[in-house]
């Protein structure tokens, strides 16, 4: 990561003091700012060569807005704006002053800090010729003797939420042909070796072993690419548990659609539909330093989408791990097909609770936009313990019900179930959901559809455009909260 945050004791002389502002507060800075129309609107900024503060030459002040609408969220935002004002002004570090208006020392720093970090992410990997734009090196937290540790606390917290989002982001962003599965399970490698020693192990299936399995619905999806598909197992087990988590991942590292291609147009960001198992990579990534006391799966199901000569055809019936036939119609429909064999290799594991996280269904930006993601599945409290943990992150969830009804429209005249439904584009998400169900049997289990929100089409707050990392930073925070 590039942006270095730490705690300070005092203001750093000479350095830029941004401070942060509930609307209206009085302060000789805010009537210095007032002159310049700014009254502390949420997320507005003004930069000030001030005579007012000591040892000061500038300040930033960054609006906060109402005490009443703030909360975490606010905070990260603001630590966004803080940062982008910061490189308009090509500044390299600036002083941070902590505002205060959180109970929590350690939740405010923390959050400050990682919509500051999470602000200053950009991938440039293959921009030759440099860039014209000012980037921030350093922020220094000011924080008194007492506060000291709550405010590291917060910010080593916020370090490894931006780092697992950061290495997220970079595996959404790289270009498709970059990261086959092969590659793929090449960053999943060096993740495992990394916290190897943390009591994180892997084991990596191949072609002949995921036969072997009778991985035979993720097999067809896999049959038109020419790059062979790879099934994951990363482990972390410390010594000691109460529960264990199953987290599975769509990684489909390029979906054409298949044989029932998809128009050029949506093909250009498919190189994000393996967003759901990079989170899980980054989760990792980050368990090896959180080391919570629960033990967890990594499971993901990794290949391409495509039409080759060999691919998978509408009508052709696949039999998955656990016996059940499914009826292809729509090869688009690919991302229940590999998580049929995932999660069904899940239930083998026998953990108390499965979560799968995939870019399953376009209906669901329909539903809800690329702001919100949608949950859904067989066991209330472990949603709810996810819609708790998710407004904390700021990434948000919306439940859908799993309307048995709707399940009738999957029933095939051949097979077990058909991929896609009779109903055809009527209550895509909540579909998708009730055929995964079919593969969890009785386990604890919710389904998160981040379609929507894996990507941004624009830079936005702490978003640049591309992957956004989106729910890395839920799944960590609901490790950390069992
Ligand atoms: N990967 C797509 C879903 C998707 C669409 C993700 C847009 C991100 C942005 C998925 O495999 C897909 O194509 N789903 C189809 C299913 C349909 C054929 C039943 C869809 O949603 O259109
Ligand atoms: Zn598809
Ligand atoms: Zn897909």
């Amino acid at each position: 990561m590039s942006l270095r945050i730490r705690a300070v004791p005092a203001i750093v002389r000479g350095e830029t003091l941004v401070q942060f502002v509930l609307a209206k507060e009085s302060s000789k800075l805010m009537d210095e700012a007032s002159q310049f129309g700014f009254y502390g609107k949420a997320f507005s900024t003004v930069y000030l060569q001030t005579k007012n503060v000591k040892n000061v030459k500038a300040a930033l002040l960054v609006g906060l807005g109402n005490k009443e609408d703030l909360n975490g969220e606010t905070l990260r935002r603001a630590g966004a704006a803080a940062v982008k004002k910061l490189e308009s002004l090509y500044q390299k570090q600036a002083s941070i002053l902590l505002p205060q208006v959180l109970e929590s020392a350690s939740e405010e720093a923390c959050a400050l800090a990682e919509g500051a970090a999470l602000a200053s992410y950009r991938f440039n990997k293959y921009k030759s010729g440099k860039e014209e734009k000012g980037t921030v090196a350093a922020l220094n937290f000011v924080s008194s003797k007492k506060g000291e540790g709550e405010v590291k606390k917060g910010i080593r917290l916020a370090q490894i939420l931006s780092e697992a989002t950061f290495f997220v982001r970079d595996l959404v962003n790289e270009p498709p042909s970059s990261l086959p599965p092969r590659r793929f399970a090449e960053y999943v490698q060096k993740v495992a070796e990394e916290g190897a020693s943390s009591n994180i192990s892997l084991t990596l299936y191949d072609k002949e072993k995921i036969e072997a399995m009778g991985m035979g619905s993720f097999l067809g999806v896999n049959r038109g690419s020419a790059e062979p598909p790879v099934f994951v197992h990363l482990h972390y087990k410390p010594k000691e548990f109460k529960k264990s988590v199953a987290l599975v991942g769509k990684g489909i590292t390029f979906d054409s659609g298949g044989l029932s291609l998809k128009p050029a147009e949506s093909m250009e960001t498919m190189k994000m539909d393996m967003g759901g198992a990079a989170s899980i990579l980054g989760t990792f990534k980050a368990l090896a330093q959180i080391k919570p006391n629960v033990e967890v799966h990594g499971i993901m199901a990794l290949t391409e989408n495509m039409p080759g000569g060999k691919a998978y055809k509408p009508g052709d019936v696949l039999k998955a791990m656990n016996g059940k036939t499914i009826e292809v119609l729509n090869t688009d429909a690919e991302g229940r097909l590999i998580l049929a064999d995932a999660l069904s290799y899940a239930v083998k594991q026998n953990p108390d609770v499965i979560i799968d996280i995939a870019t399953l269904t376009a209906a669901v930006i329909i539903a809800l936009g690329s702001q919100v993601a949608a949950v859904m599945g067989n066991n209330q409290e472990l949603i709810n313990q996810i819609l708790k943990v998710s407004a904390e992150s700021g990434e948000k969830f919306w439940q859908l019900p799993l309307v048995k009804e709707y399940r009738e429209g999957l029933n095939s005249p051949v097979a077990d179930i058909k991929n896609i439904s009779s109903t055809r584009k009527e209550g895509g998400s909540i579909v998708a959901g009730l055929f995964l169900q079919e593969f969890v049997k009785d386990k604890p289990w919710a389904h998160l559809d981040i379609a929507g929100t894996a990507w941004s089409d624009k830079d936005r707050d702490y978003f640049s455009a591309g992957g956004t990392g989106f729910p890395t930073r839920t799944l960590i925070r609901y490790l950390l909260s069992i």
